[in-house]
């Protein structure tokens, strides 16, 4: 599997800000990451790749962003453009964000809003979204802040703030979310402790030491194989070395309630994060309820859930996906209407979707709305359908998967580009 997009960002943010050399292994060569990587060059870190998937960053210490000559060109991805306005927020120099038309219709109040708390000042347009320019604070002061959502982007974004602040920052999560800044900033050598009631507690001004990261693969790409193989009858797919953070495997959970025939193997912990093998065959699945409070833990996984659920037997309920809406596309949306086309019978309200299994149809063409989990979710539909299913731009799985179509091919897809 390509590696871990949330882990390659931070690896490469945060060996930016340590100081010495990080030999990273794994890194996720994906557009999101090849944007964070041309962003920290664009600060003054060195970056550097030296092999497949093999990259090495010269970090210029806390505090040691220089300012960008140009604006700084995010591409489709929210992880990236937030976590470093999370991080240039406390440096004392001005900086303008901005990406695609997917990312530029993104709320980024969300951060600019805790951010401005340690000093910082942000002028956008309306709405408070890309283009977006942060005047980082010479003098930050912490801050402590309790997320109106459960994100691990906001709560990264501040938490990466805290690094350049004297004093403690502390973030409280409504609901667990995932925690790679947490044991990224801990395997650097930062005090970040996790607190009863949700609270993450970081000392500022830590001296965060080089160190050599190897990046998990992404489960939340191994989600689309393995639920290829879940709804494809006489599948099987194993993937091997794949990320198993408890905020990251709530898919993991749904699919063995439907009756998925799944096991986990080899389970390990590399570089501060639990890894294992992800074994998947075909069974007959039969539908479930989501509960909200697992969402954070799968919530890039609803569009493969949803077409999964279109292979079930019964009416899968999925609610709390308010957040689905403010995605690389409104998520809730795309699946419900391409589901629809697709002859699924589909509920959808403001934050609940309803699917209705039994064999799709398919046969029609779906818009990916510049997002790859849309594109990426109805190719796997259409391997299952009753007829192929086009999908009208594929380039945005090049954000997070380069090498799906040929790969899902290998299992005996048939895609064609
Ligand atoms: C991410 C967190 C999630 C997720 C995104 C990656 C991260 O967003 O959807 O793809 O790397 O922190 P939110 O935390 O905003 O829900």
């Amino acid at each position: 599997m390509p590696g871990d997009k949330s882990v390659s960002h931070r690896a490469l943010m945060l060996a930016g800000v340590a100081v010495g050399e990080t030999k990273i292994d794994g890194l996720l060569e994906g557009e999101d990451v090849l944007a964070t990587a041309a962003a920290l060059r664009a600060l003054g870190v060195e970056v550097e790749r030296t092999g497949p998937g093999r990259w090495q960053v010269h970090g210029r210490g806390i505090g040691g962003l220089a300012e960008p000559e140009d604006v700084l060109d995010m591409g489709n991805s929210g992880t990236a453009a937030r976590l470093l306005l999370g991080l240039l927020a406390t440096h004392p120099l001005t900086a303008t964000l901005t990406g695609d038309a997917s990312l530029r219709s993104r709320p980024m109040r969300r951060v600019s809003e805790p951010l401005s708390r340690f000093g910082a000042a942000f002028h956008g347009r309306a709405g408070g979204r890309l283009p977006l320019t942060v005047v980082g604070t010479r003098s930050p002061v912490p801050v402590r802040y309790e997320l109106p959502v459960a994100s691990a982007q906001v709560k990264s974004a501040v938490l990466l703030a805290g690094l350049n602040t004297p004093g403690e920052t502390v973030v409280v999560e409504p609901s667990p979310t995932r925690d790679h800044t947490e044991r990224m900033l801990r395997h650097f050598g930062a005090c970040v402790q996790q607190e009863d009631g949700g609270a993450v507690r970081l000392t500022g001004e830590p001296e965060l030491t080089a160190s050599a990261i190897s990046v998990p693969g992404d489960i939340s790409s191994a989600a689309f194989p393995l639920a290829a193989a879940a709804i494809v009858p006489g599948s099987r797919v194993a993937v091997t070395g794949v990320g198993l953070n408890p905020g990251r495997i709530g898919l993991l959970h749904t699919l063995r309630e439907m009756g998925a025939a799944l096991a986990v193997a080899n389970e390990r912990v590399e570089g501060g994060e639990p890894v294992g093998d992800v074994t998947m065959a075909w069974s007959p699945l039969t539908a479930v309820d989501v509960p909200p409070e697992r969402v954070p833990s799968m919530i890039d996984e609803f569009p493969i859930l949803a077409v999964v659920a279109a292979f079930a037997e019964g009416t899968t309920r999925m609610s709390g996906l308010a957040e689905l809406r403010v995605k690389e596309s409104d998520r809730l949306g795309a699946m419900a209407a391409g589901l629809e086309a697709c002859g699924v019978s589909v509920r959808e309200s403001a934050d609940t979707l309803e699917v209705t299994g039994g064999r799709p149809q398919g046969g029609v063409e779906i818009a990916s709305r510049l997002d790859h989990r849309i594109a990426m979710a109805f190719m796997v539909l259409g391997m299952g359908a009753r007829e192929a299913v086009r999908i009208d731009d594929i380039a945005p799985v090049a954000t997070s998967f380069p090498g799906f179509v040929g790969l899902m091919n290998r299992l005996g897809a048939a895609v064609e580009a």
